[in-house]
């Protein structure tokens, strides 16, 4: 399966929300690298909690950054937000429970989703945090 490659096109032009993309692509890509190897279930449990943790942590901090500068399209923003957390959940749940590797349909989800949210949803408070001086 193909990584996802970050480049100037997924830039935020907020650094620390660059720099936290960049990870969770680098934690996706891991898992692709190592569906296989991961095979005991709790190494997948594992890497899958760790992963998601991240996602948290990430999506926390833009939420913040939305609040504290009143960004107008936050609650829709957080909706986003909202289902992806319910989906990979539920994704999480059934790999940890039924699966000896991590299913690509779970790796495609978390390409896709991220990949699409970052240029179509992120990319919308673009221009926002760059006039506030958030960069
Ligand atoms: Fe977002």
């Amino acid at each position: 399966m193909e990584k996802l490659i970050w480049d100037e096109k997924y830039s935020v032009g907020v650094k620390d929300l660059d720099n936290q993309h960049k990870a969770i692509f680098n934690l996706i890509n891991h898992l692709i690298e190592n569906k296989h190897l991961t095979s005991r279930s709790e190494s997948i449990t594992a890497a899958l909690s760790k992963m998601t943790q991240y996602f948290r942590e990430h999506l926390d901090r833009e939420e913040k950054y939305m609040k504290d500068y009143g960004y107008p399209e936050y609650e829709e923003h957080v909706i986003q937000h909202t289902q992806f957390k319910k989906k990979i959940m539920e994704l999480n749940l059934d790999t940890m429970v039924h699966k000896d590797s991590v299913p690509d349909n779970l790796l495609l989800f978390l390409k896709e989703w991220w990949s699409n949210h970052i240029l179509e949803v992120d990319m919308r408070y673009y221009s926002f945090f760059n006039d506030k001086g958030l960069k």
